[in-house]
């Protein structure tokens, strides 16, 4: 399986139970490394970009507003098939059903409150990230 890189996003709920410390340790313990992260707070418009492919979704609204509701922690990771792993760690969309040893079981509320937002494909992951990172920005461990 090849090397991928998938986004991650630590979100205001999660931030706010002080948790970010515990997601990243997990997000390590699986043997995900952390290529790039920073702590930003999206407005309403800017969350409105990230989701646009749920923009006819009812819940689009609810989503934008709690995403822009707080800080959130982005970050880039990279291993082995990371997309699908972090997906793993993450748990179901809605934490109600998250087994346990996932993200979502650990600090996830609901389906919407669900801690953690991670890049469903390769597709996803190649807009996701430079939604976020500048290209100076992901060099770090890539280049030494
Ligand atoms: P995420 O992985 O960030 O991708 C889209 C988000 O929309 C999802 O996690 C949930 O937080 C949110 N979402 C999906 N379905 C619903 C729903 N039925 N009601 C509210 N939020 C939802």
């Amino acid at each position: 399986m090849s090397t991928q890189q998938t986004l991650s996003i630590i979100k205001p709920d999660a931030v706010a139970k002080n948790a970010i410390g515990g997601v990243l340790h997990m997000i390590e313990s699986a043997g995900l490394r952390v290529v790039a992260t920073k702590m930003v707070a999206m407005s309403k418009f800017q969350a409105e970009g990230f989701y646009a492919v749920h923009s006819e979704r009812p819940f689009f609204g609810e989503l934008t507003d709690f995403m822009s509701s707080g800080c959130v922690v982005v970050s880039v990771l990279e291993g082995d098939n990371a997309i699908q792993r972090y997906r793993d760690l993450m748990g179901p969309t809605n934490s109600n059903e998250a087994p346990e040893g996932t993200i979502r079981a650990k600090y996830g509320t609901d389906i919407q409150a669900n801690a953690v937002h991670g890049s469903d494909s390769p597709e996803s992951a190649a807009t996701e990230i430079p939604f976020f990172f500048s290209a100076h920005e992901l060099r770090g461990l890539n280049h030494g």
